[in-house]
């Protein structure tokens, strides 16, 4: 097995390597002066099985023609099979069509993806667990709630509640809260399609007093955790600790949730930070022993 990483999941791709007692393949990635991408993969043996590690994290779209790109040279450098590491799929939330004259974008991006033959996917919590439908060969969703069980199983979890911040996290959350022995309440969340502003209407039970755990698959704009935070807040609750798989790092936005009322926000590394910033309220968890004890198998 040989492991190639994409300039989206460098850090990543490498605590995967060195837990599978092996090193990342060497690779060019740039760009020509015209501004196309380049990628030059330096392996010298290509007779084995490739993971072929990226997120389809900021900037989306490059990121998405790099991964194609390695794919794609991976075949023709005549690899056995592709075994494709996704962390985070980009364009998963746009996996309806909300408005007439929208398009299916997940479909599009899952039959770009496969342009190159995959044999097989990785993925980490989808948004949407039907987009596996939309890919040609088995895809493998793994996911980080045990990691977040773990933290907080480790926590003190007295007079503590779990709130599903909108309907598509109620099953998740239920499922998280049975597994914590904890109750679940859940919130009615409204988001304006035109300008994305997120309107938590209500709570379907009394939570003052109760220190709360939610979890959900990603942060973009923080919306929707922050306005429920203030809501939960104005219902007086105690301390608010979120869990999300997928920090998207829109530019901002942890800024925000460190002013915000949420006393902590755990994330994994699916999406590689491109700044260094230490933020007080944040704590990352690792992924990689997840993915690793998946490519074992192979
Ligand atoms: C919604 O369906 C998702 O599960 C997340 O709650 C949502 O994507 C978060 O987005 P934002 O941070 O922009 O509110």
């Amino acid at each position: 097995m040989k492991i190639f990483s994409g300039s989206a999941s460098q850090k990543l791709g490498i605590k995967i390597a060195n837990d599978l007692n092996l090193s990342l393949e060497k690779i060019y990635l740039g760009r020509f002066s015209n501004d196309e991408s380049q990628v030059w993969l330096k392996a010298e043996d290509f007779n084995t099985t490739a993971v072929l590690i990226q997120s389809l994290s900021r900037p989306v779209d490059e990121h998405l023609v790099q991964f194609c790109l390695m794919a794609d040279a991976l075949k023709r450098g005549g690899v056995k099979k592709i075994v494709a590491v996704i962390p985070y799929l980009a364009y998963s939330k746009q996996d309806k069509i909300f408005r007439t004259g929208e398009p299916l974008s997940v479909k599009v991006i899952a039959k770009i993806i496969q342009t190159a033959k995959i044999n097989k996917f990785i993925t980490l919590d989808l948004h949407n667990k039907a987009i596996v439908g939309f890919f040609e060969s088995p895809v493998i969703e793994l996911s980080a709630i045990p990691l977040f069980l773990e933290y907080f199983r480790k926590s003190n979890l007295k007079n503590t509640l779990v709130v599903a911040p909108d309907a598509g996290s109620i099953k998740a959350s239920t499922s998280f809260a049975q597994s914590l022995g904890l109750e679940v309440a859940y919130i009615d969340k409204k988001r304006d399609l035109s300008n994305g502003k997120v309107s938590i209407l209500g709570i379907n039970r009394q939570v003052k007093g109760n220190n709360i755990v939610m979890v959900d698959d990603m942060i973009s704009t923080g919306s929707t955790l922050i306005e429920t935070a203030k809501f939960l807040k104005k219902q007086r609750v105690g301390k608010i600790t979120v869990a999300v798989s997928h920090h998207l790092f829109v530019p901002g936005v942890q800024e925000k949730i460190e002013q915000s009322l949420i006393d902590k926000l755990i994330i994994t590394d699916t999406i590689e930070r491109s700044n260094k910033k230490q933020y007080k309220k944040l704590k990352v968890l690792s992924v990689a022993p997840i993915i690793v004890k998946e490519l074992r198998k192979i």
